[in-house]
């Protein structure tokens, strides 16, 4: 299929025309890390790459309670520092699917400094492409997504237009 074709048929995989669906707040994840010595770089800020590891961790969980299968990463997209974390900050770490293709779902996830007074501060956000596997590591066809919320909706329509371009700089071997 060509590259046109495939924009122009992003809904062949309509979410109401799959024959199972899974809710976007059945796979809701959200984990809860205190920032230790261990997890400083030189600047005395929380390694980026300790980060990393954590929200990879909340995406692929996210996805695999969407899909019920074991799930691999394959991209991230505009993975975003906005603020430092330092020595005892409370790290939430917030995972929720935004869209289903075939066998694909995009996760959100977003990382916040909690405050004692429970204010989060918004200090990463990253959209990760899970692919859901079958039993021989194959990428096999994922539950549909069911939108609760006027939220999860615009979720859904931003985030077909980020798939659009991740077909396109696929393409562009990007
Ligand atoms: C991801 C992977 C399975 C894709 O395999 P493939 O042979 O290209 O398979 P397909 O072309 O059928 O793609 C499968 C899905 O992944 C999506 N996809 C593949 N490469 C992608 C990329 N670079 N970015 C975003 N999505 C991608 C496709 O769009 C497709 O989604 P859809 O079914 O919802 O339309 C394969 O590249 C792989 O195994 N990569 C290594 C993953 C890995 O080891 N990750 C790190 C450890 S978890």
């Amino acid at each position: 299929m060509s590259i046109g074709n495939k924009i122009e048929n992003l809904d062949e995989n309509k979410r109401e025309e799959k024959p199972e669906t899974r809710k976007v707040s059945e796979s809701v994840v959200e984990t809860v890390h205190i920032v230790r010595p261990n997890h400083l770089n030189g600047a005395e800020r929380l390694f980026g790459g300790i980060l990393m590891q954590w929200i990879d961790e909340v995406a692929a969980l996210a996805a695999k309670r969407h899909s019920h299968r074991n799930v691999i990463t394959a991209s991230v997209d505009n993975l975003r520092f906005l603020k430092g974390a330092y020595q005892k900050d409370v790290i939430v770490i917030r995972g929720k699917v935004t869209y289903v293709g075939r066998t694909s779902m995009e996760v959100k996830v977003d990382s916040y400094v909690e405050k004692i007074d429970g204010k989060r501060i918004l200090i990463n956000r990253a959209f990760f492409t899970m692919v859901a596997l079958d039993d021989s590591d194959r990428p096999t066809e994922v539950p549909g997504l069911g939108l609760e919320t006027g939220e999860d909706r615009q979720e859904w329509e931003k985030a077909k237009l980020r798939r659009e371009m991740r077909i396109r700089r696929r393409a562009e071997d990007f």
